[in-house]
């Protein structure tokens, strides 16, 4: 475990304002600073950063924390690499290497210092001087017409087609067989118990995470035998829908537009063609966790997907989730030339000056709409006629300002010869309709958050919302007044885990009571223990707290009778004398709502 003075070091001394003005832009509000929530989007801000307890909070979306939950979120890290960015950042060094451990039972600075070495490894196989490795060359340097300082940019290798070389290697390194198993870089053979490696006689693409680590691979075989990639499966260090190739060089170079691709090689001719705003996802249609990813980078991604059927499908995906994360969307349309159906062969073929100025022209969302329906219909026919605008007529509802709205409106009405007052009223209508689907949809969700039905954080919540909420305004005063956790420390103690009826709670109160000392305020001790979204519901529990201090002792009291009251009746209902339990369910149906706002 890391030190917890370390820790508060780390956190004492990051200027909270200074580390989120490098991702939101602060205004102050009285004695704080607000802006627009990175976590949701929104118009007005409710994103508020408190400079005197160091933490922030969101009154729109209630994401909350301190430092370290800022950067696990925004930077997607997990809570040891975010510690050790911001480590960094304030000129510290952790010295615990134990932090890696925190998460399983594989020591995670060992596994990515194994998969650096395996990076080596593979590269240095690369430029070996024999036949086979001259073949691999001759690949990437000569038929995907690499420059040798592209190859070495991106640190690509070659995986010899050998049985256990790179295992034989890493053994003698000192890591165990089931270490190379965890990561994926070796794999048990069924009938022998055997290690084999599993990238064999493919070209190796090592992929990188945003602070520099080798957290995984992707293969390519040099022909055409299948499967064409091989990529890392998930491992302790790796998750293949959270991570993006090459968005370790992208992301310094991508504030005014990020490049999204489907392959590899479509990334690396673009960096090389100086294009280093590309990324791709790996191996996989794109997910919400990548759009987000991609959102907190960038305001515009252009979708650069193959030409074929299949890119076109896979664009339609990424734009809708892109579009659900706020992000503006183009996409790439590559001329057709003969034998090009990706980036890297348009780039090779025509070169980077022609490939820019595809990329400048690159399609607005309505454009590609526009096309794809005047495609899919005959305009001859009235009847096809009818039904294509029928299409664009949602299209359009589905633009948030009225001002393209306006301008798609009259592109429609000029290419259907018709007036485009008619176009609009069709508008309108879908609108109205939209807006009306939008508002039950908006009552469903909110009635959900108030009976806590589908809360995710605390899922027992909803068994028995009264208790749960005593519990929280339990945890939101201990969390706010060292004297209210100093008796916790008294003999014997005012409250104990066993008073807590809800998982979620008994979890929280174990660590208010176990980690964090009587210092004002000091939630980085809980950041260890709880992921970014339930250290936003505890921040929550402590601010609701604040906007009602008085008589907080009376509340205090009253809350843990209820609770102990509660626990005692769960007790008897479980046991069997009926009498009891009548008598108990009796007495609490008066006392269930006890201590509650
Ligand atoms: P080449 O130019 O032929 O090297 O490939 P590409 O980069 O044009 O890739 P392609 O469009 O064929 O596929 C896009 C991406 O999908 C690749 O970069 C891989 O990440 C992934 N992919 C392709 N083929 C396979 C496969 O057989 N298995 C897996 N798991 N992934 C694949
Ligand atoms: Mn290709």
């Amino acid at each position: 475990m890391i030190p917890k003075e370390v820790i508060e070091e780390i956190v004492a001394r990051t200027d909270i304002v200074q580390l989120i003005s490098g991702y939101v832009t602060l205004k102050r509000a009285g004695s704080n600073m607000v802006g627009l929530c990175p976590f949701h989007s929104e118009r007005s801000p409710s994103f508020t950063v408190f400079q005197g307890t160091n933490s922030f909070y969101c009154f729109g979306c209630s994401a909350a924390g301190d430092a370290i939950s800022f950067v696990r979120r925004i930077e997607n890290l997990d809570y040891p690499d975010a510690v050790e960015f911001l480590a960094k950042r304030v000129g510290i060094t952790v010295i615990d290497t134990d932090v890696h451990e925190t998460r399983s039972r594989f020591d995670r600075k060992r596994m990515l210092e194994m998969n650096r070495e395996a990076a080596h490894f593979f590269h240095d196989e690369l430029f070996k001087d024999n036949p086979e490795a001259a073949t691999a060359r001759e690949y990437l340097l000569g038929k995907r017409a690499l420059a040798r300082a592209t190859v070495n940019h991106f640190g690509l290798g070659y995986a010899p087609n050998t049985f256990d070389t790179l295992t034989k290697r890493l053994r003698s390194l000192g890591y165990t067989d089931d270490e190379l198993v965890a990561a994926a870089l070796a794999r048990r053979s069924e009938k022998t118990g055997n290690l084999y490696d599993y990238f064999r006689g493919r070209v190796m693409f090592p992929i990188i995470d945003v602070t520099g680590n080798v957290i995984a691979f992707g293969g390519r075989v040099l022909d055409d035998t299948k499967p064409k990639y091989l990529n890392t499966s998930d491992t302790p260090v790796f998750k293949k829908t959270r991570n993006l190739f090459a968005l370790n060089f992208a992301r310094g170079e991508c504030a005014e537009r990020l490049i999204l691709c489907e392959g590899y090689m479509d990334v690396i001719a673009m960096h090389a063609a100086g294009f280093p705003q590309a990324v791709a996802t790996l191996g996989t249609a794109i997910t919400q966790d990548q759009a987000r990813i991609m959102s907190r980078y960038t305001k515009r991604v252009v979708i650069s997907y193959d030409m074929d059927e299949a890119g076109r499908h896979a664009a339609d995906k990424a734009m809708k989730l892109l579009e659900e994360v706020g992000v503006e969307v183009t996409l790439l349309r590559l001329p057709s030339l003969p034998g090009v159906k990706d980036p890297d062969e348009y780039i090779r073929a025509a070169g980077a000056d022609a490939f820019r100025k595809v990329l400048d022209g690159s399609q607005s969302k309505f454009d590609y709409t526009l096309d794809k329906i005047l495609s899919k219909y005959a305009l001859n026919d009235p009847q096809e006629k009818i039904r294509a605008l029928a299409e664009l007529r949602e299209a359009i509802a589905g633009f948030p300002s009225s001002a393209e709205r306006e301008v798609y409106i009259g592109v429609v009405a000029d290419k259907f010869s018709i007036p485009a007052k008619s176009v609009r009223e069709d508008v309108e209508r879908a609108l109205a309709r939209n807006r009306r689907t939008y508002k039950k949809k908006e009552g469903e969700t909110l009635r959900q958050s108030i009976t806590g039905y589908q809360d995710r954080i605390n899922p027992e919540f909803s068994k028995t919302p009264g208790i749960a909420r005593n519990e929280e305004t339990v945890l939101g005063l201990l969390l706010l007044d060292p004297t209210y956790r100093a008796a916790l420390h008294r003999d014997p103690p005012v409250l104990t885990e066993d008073d807590f009826l809800t998982a979620f709670s008994r979890r929280v109160f174990c660590a208010v009571r176990d980690k964090i000392g009587d210092g004002e305020w000091e939630i980085s001790a809980l950041n260890e223990d709880f992921t970014p979204e339930e250290i936003g519901r505890i921040f929550g529990m402590r601010n609701r707290r604040m906007q009602l201090t008085e008589n907080g002792d009376k509340l205090f009291s009253d809350c843990v009778a209820a609770l102990k009251e509660a626990v005692a009746k769960e007790k008897i209902t479980a046991s069997d004398d009926p009498m009891a339990a009548l008598e108990q369910v009796l007495k609490n149906k008066r006392s269930d709502t006890k201590g509650e706002e």
